[in-house]
């Protein structure tokens, strides 16, 4: 069945090795027969701010940020989709800042009733994140993101996220030169 697919690129370098891996993946998903969007967050007006817990959103029955940006456009896109990848490098044992800042933006999709249970159209939503990093799966701190990824789809009821990772990663020029990197990006686009 033909899926739609948001990929977002969230790190500063849109031809670094994460970006290379993410359009990789995406094109091989859309070859696929899955419907894809691709989203530069550098290029989005808003992609560094992060929620600014003003709360508007939770005074609202829209699932909206009440910030007037880009981001807020591209949040409220998300519960179309069938699946969100988000792509962004370990930056400092984490998430680069723009894929917090996105991540963040989640809160104006959820409602919180009073009971203390949330509602949410992202049940619905498989979570997906790319990533490279310098040092290994032992010492790069990608399994905080694996930690973060999955606490955060086991909160919003979106179940097992998946994870694409490439670790001694460096000149995204000799990244791009292997063909195995693209091969295990374009596996991974096919499987979402
Ligand atoms: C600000 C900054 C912080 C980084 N922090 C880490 C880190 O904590 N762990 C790690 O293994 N690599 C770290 N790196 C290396 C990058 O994760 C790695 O080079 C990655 O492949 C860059 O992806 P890109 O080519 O898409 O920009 C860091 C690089 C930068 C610029």
């Amino acid at each position: 069945m033909s899926k739609k697919l948001l990929f977002v690129i969230a790190g500063p370098r849109l031809a670094g090795c994460t970006a290379f891996a993410a359009r990789t993946a995406a094109e091989a998903a859309r070859a696929a027969g899955s419907e894809v969007t691709i989203v530069e967050l550098p290029k989005v007006k808003g992609g560094t701010t992060g929620c600014i817990s003003c709360y508007g959103c939770q005074r609202s029955a829209e699932y909206r940020c009440v910030l007037d940006d880009g981001m807020s456009e591209l949040v409220a896109s998300v519960p179309q989709y069938d699946a969100v990848v988000i792509a962004s490098p370990v930056f400092f044992f984490s998430i680069s800042c723009q894929a917090k800042a996105f991540l963040d933006r989640f809160f104006c999709l959820i409602k919180h009733r009073e009971d203390g249970s949330i509602a949410t159209p992202l049940g619905r939503v498989g979570l997906a994140f790319i990533t490279t990093s310098g040092g290994d799966e032992d010492d790069s701190g990608v399994r905080n993101i694996y930690g973060t990824m999955r606490d955060c789809a086991a909160f919003l009821g979106s179940g097992e996220p998946k994870f694409l990772y490439y670790g001694l990663c460096g000149d995204p020029a000799v990244f791009k030169a292997d063909p195995a990197n693209a091969e295990k990006a374009a596996a991974f686009g096919r499987s979402l």
